[in-house]
């Protein structure tokens, strides 16, 4: 008990202190409207999980019409989500917690369906390995130019609606890890073929970005980058090509690095001889230079205190907090015992869960919700398998 120090502050480097260093992850809620904006529903939602964590990372936003990736996704495309997104900030931002807003280009993850007729891009015109996945057109120099660009402009708008920081959403299959990944990036242009002009997109924008915060930014706001592992296409990206990756990103400017990971003691999965964890990795790598932040099946206070005793600096937990959103103040008042880990399906209105993301918990997700009614299932499942919210089917 004595040797905790999840409750403690944490200061980045730019000064932005967080009051502790419990992370509420990036979740997506499907509950905006059909145009981006955020709904009272959300709003509700993120009210009632907000003033605990000492940073909450908002489900991801697109950052241009065709970078949408599903029906109900959180919008920063167009100056016209700013009313909202003011809201959502504000409302995280009770009781010092920090805002930090998520966003992405979905690329190739999405389909022709959500953008209302358009066809999905890519890095090249290489479908998905999924079910009815359509086949993406490949960008072009002066259409990569432009998303580089719209992603400076949704960190003005961030900025503008108040939010800390912004996360890029850098893994889980979306445009910034389509261009490193060798399955969906086949180009034999400066973007594509050897791993410096694999890089280079992602890079171009973490450096667009901060551009954009030396810029615009008053006060201390914080530029993250989440990261996948690996891939398990054919070619694809292997853990190796990922540490390489990350001691790039390391020097690039960016403030943390977030894993995305559905058990934070996995191993990688495509390495049979390699059993030390993703995460033990990672970190020698990083070698303290920026923080990392990590999470996956973590629940309880100790399991937090264990993650950031094997070296992370934050820790991020998803589930835990759309089961608990009063975790961090039941720590708080000594009240650990009533932490809840399993939700009952008829608890989901009272947590203030929209019913759009209750369907597709209900659906989609069920198997990683752990329900009440459900059998019990041990919380280390995704020890040895990739879990569905890392944006892969496959199971291994
Ligand atoms: C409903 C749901 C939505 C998610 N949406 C996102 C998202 O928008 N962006 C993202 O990076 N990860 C997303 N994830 C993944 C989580 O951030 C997290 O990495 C994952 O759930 C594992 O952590 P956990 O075991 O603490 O839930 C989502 C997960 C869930 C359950």
């Amino acid at each position: 008990m004595n040797s905790r120090n999840f409750m403690q502050p944490y200061q980045f480097k730019n000064g932005l202190v967080l009051k502790n260093r419990v992370v509420m992850a990036p979740m997506t809620t499907m509950a905006s409207f059909f145009n981006g904006q955020i709904t009272s529903d959300e709003l509700a939602y993120y009210a009632l999980r907000a003033g605990g964590p000492g940073m909450l990372i908002t489900g991801v936003a697109y950052i241009t019409e065709r970078g949408k990736g599903f029906e109900g996704q959180l919008g920063i495309a167009s100056d016209l989500h700013l009313a909202g997104l003011k809201a959502l900030s504000k409302t995280i931002k009770q009781n010092n917690t920090k805002a930090i807003l998520q966003i992405f280009h979905a690329g190739r993850m999405t389909n022709s369906k959500i953008l209302r007729g358009m066809m999905p891009v890519s890095a090249s015109a290489i479908s998905a390995e999924r079910p009815n996945a359509e086949i993406p057109e490949a960008l072009s120099e002066a259409e990569i130019h432009t998303i580089i660009e719209n992603f400076a402009h949704a960190t003005h708008r961030a900025i503008q609606a108040g939010f800390d920081g912004v996360e890029l959403h850098g893994a889980n299959t979306y445009l910034l890890q389509q261009f490193f990944s060798p399955h969906s990036n086949r180009r034999v242009d400066q973007w594509g073929g050897s791993f410096e002009n694999r890089t280079r997109f992602p890079l171009a924008v973490i450096d667009s970005v901060k551009k954009t915060i030396e810029s615009f930014a008053e006060s201390p706001f914080i530029l993250g980058y989440r990261i996948s592992p690996e891939e398990f296409e054919t070619p694809g990206i292997r853990f190796q090509d990922t540490l390489k990756f990350i001691e790039t990103l390391t020097t690039s400017g960016i403030d943390y690095l977030h894993s995305s990971i559905g058990h934070i003691g996995r191993i990688p999965l495509n390495e049979g001889h390699d059993q030390t964890p993703i995460i033990q990795q990672i970190s020698s790598v990083i070698n303290d230079r920026i923080p990392l932040i990590g999470g996956g099946s973590v629940q309880s206070p100790d399991e937090v205190q264990r993650a950031l005793d094997k070296g992370l600096s934050l820790v991020a937990m998803g589930r835990e907090f759309i089961r608990e959103p009063l975790w961090v103040q039941k720590v708080e008042k000594h009240d650990e015992n009533s932490i809840r880990y399993r939700v009952s399906e008829v608890e989901m209105d009272e947590l203030k869960i929209p019913p759009a993301m209750q369907i597709y918990l209900n659906e989609s997700f069920r198997e990683v919700m752990d329900f009440t009614t459900d059998n019990t299932k041990p919380n280390d499942r995704y020890l040895r398998q990739v879990a569905p919210m890392e944006g892969y089917e496959k199971k291994l």
